[in-house]
Formats: structure tokens, C-alpha cells, sequence
């Protein structure tokens, strides 16, 4: 591994994305912060060079977009060698209606929500893990929800919940497809004061992006393939 890691941040501009690409730059990190709109993610990172942290990268990136995905690895490729050390698929959303009764929820919106939460990290996934074989490193932080814990599983938010099941299974499929170092974890940040969380959740960015971090910082001998909050496993 390089001293300064490349670490990728998707949904970077605001909420947690924004919260860990701000922890992971104070780590010592050159981050590369994409949002989907290239505007957004100019002025997240240049709110945080003006936070004095220089080493934060603007990139456009909608993860539902299947071009945008290849060209944000051609970026990648032509701006930083090809390297991403860390992956942090942060970007995500509810589809449904707050509150909609899970029979009234269509199969559309679990196709919008799967295409975002699930299948959004996937195209990361496929584009981020073989570089990092071939690196001998890497760090997928799937940022995901006891809302999509089986053991947690309760009522409505169909779509959002199953999307983030999904991950979950993502995160134990592609551990197995990691070479030497090379981690695929999924943490849940618990319920955060953001956009998606509301102004009544219980805990602030800080607080949730602490398990992120940890799990984007993980030592060789780290766990790999599991499902954390703060640090500790929780039930699938
Ligand atoms: N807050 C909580 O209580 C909580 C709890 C458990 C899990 N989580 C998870 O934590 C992650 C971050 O959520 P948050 O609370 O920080 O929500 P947030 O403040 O609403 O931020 C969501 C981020 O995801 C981005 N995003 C959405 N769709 C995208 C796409 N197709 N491509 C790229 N970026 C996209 C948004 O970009 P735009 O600005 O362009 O919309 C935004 O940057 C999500 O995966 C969420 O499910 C949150």
C-alpha cells in the first residue's frame, strides 16, 4: 500500500458521504469526493480545501448511470494511476413515500431503489475490486442499514429495505471474490441527522460516520465479509 491511499467516495456532498470524505482527508487520505451533479461535488471539496484539507478530489459520478460509472473509472485511470485504495459506496435514498403502506408500494419503486442502493454499489463493486486485487489492497465499505438486517426486518419501506438485504448479500458474495488484503464489509451508521434520516434521529453525522471509518481503515488481520455498527457485528 501507498502512505496516502486513494479513497472514493460515492454521494460524497452531503450527509454521511460528505462526513467521511472529511474523516477519511483528516486521516491523511487523498480522497476523491463524486456526486452526481459535478457542481455539487466542486463545492463540497472546496468547502472542505477551505476547512484545510487540500486533498480532496471533485468527481462526477451517478452510480445508477452505467456510463457514468465507466467514465468515472477512465478518470480514475488518467488521474491517479488507477489506484483506489478505498471504496465507500455511501450513495443512496429512499424511494418510497414516507410512511406508505407496504401494499401500496409498486414494483417500480423497488426497481428505482435497487437500481440506486444495490445495484449502484455492484457497478463499483465490479469496477473497484479487480484493481484492488491486483493492488494487493483495498477497503469496500458498503454503507448499508438495519433496515436491511433479515433479523431487524420489519414493517414498510419495502423498497429501501430489500435494496439494502441486497447489498448485504452483495457485500458476502463479492468478500469471497476479494484477493490478499483486500476487504468488503457492510456497516450500518445507525440513525443519523441527515436529508434521509431526518432532524430526529438519535445520532449526529460525526457519530455515524465513526463505523465507516473504521471499517475503511481496517488492519490486515480485520474482519472482511461481515456486517458492523460501530465497530461490532450485527446480526444479518
Ligand atoms: N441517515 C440515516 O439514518 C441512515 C441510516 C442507515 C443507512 N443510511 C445510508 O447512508 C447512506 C447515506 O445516506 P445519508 O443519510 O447521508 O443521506 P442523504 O443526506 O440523503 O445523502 C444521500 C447521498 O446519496 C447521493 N445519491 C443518491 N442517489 C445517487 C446516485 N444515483 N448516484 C450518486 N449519488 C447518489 C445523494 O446525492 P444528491 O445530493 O445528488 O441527491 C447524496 O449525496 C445511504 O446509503 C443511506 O441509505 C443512512
Amino acid at each position: 500500500m501507498r502512505t496516502q491511499r486513494i479513497a472514493v467516495v460515492t454521494g460524497g456532498n452531503r450527509g454521511l458521504g460528505l462526513g467521511t470524505c472529511r474523516a477519511l482527508a483528516r486521516a491523511g487520505d487523498r480522497v476523491v469526493l463524486t456526486a452526481r451533479s459535478v457542481e455539487d461535488a466542486v463545492e463540497a471539496a472546496e468547502a472542505l480545501k477551505g476547512e484545510g484539507l487540500p486533498a480532496v478530489h471533485p468527481a462526477q459520478l451517478d452510480v445508477s448511470d452505467e456510463d457514468s460509472v465507466q467514465a468515472f473509472f477512465g478518470f480514475l485511470q488518467a488521474e491517479f494511476d488507477d489506484r483506489i485504495d478505498v471504496l465507500v459506496n455511501n450513495a443512496g435514498a429512499i424511494f418510497e413515500e414516507s410512511g406508505a403502506d407496504t401494499l401500496d408500494v409498486p414494483t417500480d419503486t423497488l426497481r428505482q431503489a435497487l437500481d440506486t442502493n444495490t445495484l449502484g454499489a455492484h457497478r463499483m463493486l465490479l469496477g473497484a475490486l479487480p484493481r484492488m486485487n491486483r493492488q494487493g489492497y483495498g477497503r469496500v465499505v458498503n454503507v448499508s442499514s438495519g433496515m436491511g438486517g433479515l433479523a431487524e426486518m420489519g414493517e414498510r419501506w419495502p423498497a429501501y429495505r430489500v435494496s439494502k438485504a441486497a447489498l448485504n448479500a452483495l457485500t458476502r458474495v463479492f468478500h469471497h471474490a476479494a484477493g490478499d488484503d483486500v476487504k468488503v464489509n457492510s456497516v450500518c451508521p445507525g440513525w443519523v441527522r441527515t436529508d434521509l434520516g431526518g432532524p430526529n434521529a438519535s445520532r449526529s453525522v460525526e457519530e455515524g460516520v465513526h463505523g465507516i471509518v473504521w471499517a475503511a481503515t481496517l488492519p490486515p488481520d480485520g474482519p472482511s465479509g461481515g456486517f458492523f455498527r460501530d465497530g461490532e457485528p450485527v446480526a444479518w
